[in-house]
């Protein structure tokens, strides 16, 4: 797929070059695509933002955002595969911008390219809008795409106006909307496991399921964050998006082809039939809370109050826990339980799906009901594997059942790093290939539902959430929250 001649004379615009992500994710994703001879290294990077830089400052910008990014880099390797930055200093909203970006265009004969919206989001409309004025939308030459970051939109309401927007300058081949885990090479094995293999898809279904854990578990707090955090939290910074996306790859049926309409078809689908909370099952179907001071690796951490940025009486939620129920045939019944939390003991994402137990008990050890039952675990980061647990007669005269391990391992059975989420998104973009970025009716469905959540939540305005202290697993209401049924969450040493 990665024809090279298709990206001859391309551009990736850099809107907010500046910012932390630029310096974090997008250039060490960009360097390392030349490096591994991805992309042609004569493509252009141009930096569009409001400081009174110039190339040579973007230039060194770059290069020490790739050497602290931990790639191999020395300063003439650097010059000579990364040749073309140019930086445009403009506010975002001026016109003249626009016009001397067009002219940059014309002067490197630049025939393709990739907006990359990497700006705080409500510059978004402005430079949609001024992309769109300048007629710089649709490139006669080549393609033009714009590569847009979340949060797409705070609510459904924002996601509409958005989308409105977006519509009326780029038409929705054109638009890329990045939810960075499905960049993660894991998260992509949900659907190799499941659609490449004829062994699990038979079990995965309500007749063996007996319910999902999909966890995200953090150790970092809001850090500086606290301005964004606190008109967002858990529900809007991770379920809307990450967690719903995980969801709906491990729900989806299997597609009619691995190409991006078919894979987001089958993914909106799920997103639709998860059954709408009445305001009055919000609370029943949710747990929030709130982390205070505590312990993380040894260090003692502030609670969420005491974060810099966060209002005294604030009931933003750093922890959640929901039930959600997918209503089609695979899934009727099955309850999905999402939980994402910081300031927990361990930085974890996995998806386990825990099986039935045997409709009949012949063993003196339920049958590896209980503390251990039948689980299989797409452990997607850190240490990224998959691992079936399930019973064997402990040696001996004696009826006894262990649990035991099937594992797999990424790192041991591949012996390579696993690569960045952005290093996949940033080729997929160039080369036209939306499978692994969010469609409009995805975007507007997860908002659909997230939005019943929080209204529910208005309903019943809270004074106060349950405080968690930090390095903990959540308040004891977030283990209650699970529990019946044998159901426990599954929580790593
Ligand atoms: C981001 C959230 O989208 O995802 C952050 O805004 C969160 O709050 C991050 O920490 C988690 O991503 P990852 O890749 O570290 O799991």
């Amino acid at each position: 797929m990665t024809n090279q001649n298709n990206l001859e004379k391309t551009a990736i615009v850099i809107f907010g070059v500046t910012g932390d992500l630029t310096r974090r994710k997008l250039v060490p994703a960009i360097y390392e695509l030349i490096l591994n001879n991805r992309i042609p290294k004569n493509l252009w990077v141009i930096g569009f933002a409001r400081r009174e830089w110039d190339d040579q400052s973007l230039r060194d910008v770059f290069y020490k955002a790739i050497s602290e990014s931990g790639l191999e880099l020395d300063r003439k390797k650097f010059e000579e595969l990364f040749p073309n930055i140019k930086y445009l200093k403009s506010d975002f909203d001026q016109e003249n911008g626009y016009i001397e970006l067009s002219q940059i265009f014309k002067e490197k004969k630049i025939n393709n390219v990739l907006y990359y919206l990497a700006t705080p989001p409500d510059a978004y409309d402005t430079i949609i809008e001024k992309i769109g004025v300048a007629g710089l939308n649709d490139l006669k030459s080549g393609w033009t795409r714009i590569v847009i970051e979340k949060p797409y939109g705070s609510d459904l309401a924002t996601a509409k106006a958005l989308e409105e927007l977006v519509h009326k300058v780029f038409k929705e081949n054109q638009i890329y909307r990045i939810d960075h885990y499905l960049g993660k090479e894991t998260v992509q094995n949900i659907l190799v496991l499941r659609f490449a293999n004829g062994i699990f898809e038979p079990l995965w279904n309500r007749q063996y399921v007996d319910h999902v854990q999909i966890t995200v578990s953090e150790t970092v707090g809001v850090g500086t964050r606290a301005g964004y955090y606190e008109s967002t939290g858990v529900i809007r910074d991770m379920f809307q998006n990450h967690m719903m996306q995980l969801l709906a790859l491990t729900a989806m049926e299997a597609p009619v082809a691995f190409s991006a309409d078919c894979v987001r078809d089958e993914k909106v689908k799920v997103l639709r039939a998860l059954r709408p909370f009445d305001k009055k099952d919000v609370l029943k179907n949710t747990f929030r809370a709130q982390y205070a001071s505590g312990y993380i690796s040894n260090e003692r951490v502030r609670g969420y109050k005491d974060e810099d940025g966060v209002a005294s009486n604030s009931t933003t939620e750093t922890f959640l826990a929901t039930r959600v129920f997918v209503d089609n045939w695979r899934w009727s019944g099955v309850p999905f339980f999402l939980r994402s939390g910081k300031r927990l003991p361990k930085r974890m994402t996995e998806i386990a799906i825990q099986f039935k137990q045997v409709p009949l008990p012949l063993f003196d050890w339920q049958n590896m009901a209980g503390d251990a039952p039948n689980v299989l675990v797409l452990r997607l980061q850190p240490d990224e594997g998959i691992k079936l647990t399930f019973g064997a007669k402990l040696p001996g005269p004696v009826n006894q059942i262990a649990p035991v391990e099937m594992e797999f391992n990424y790192k041991s059975s591949f012996n390579q790093k696993t690569p960045e989420a952005y290093v996949r998104l940033i080729q997929d973009a160039l080369y036209g290939d939306a499978t692994l970025f969010t469609r409009s009716d995805e975007v507007i469905t997860q908002w659909t539902f997230t939005d019943r959540i929080v209204d529910g939540w208005k309903t019943n305005q809270a004074k106060y959430l349950p405080v968690y202290e930090s390095g903990t697993w959540g308040p004891l209401g977030a283990d209650q929250f699970i529990q019946g049924n044998n159901r426990k969450w599954r929580n790593m040493e």
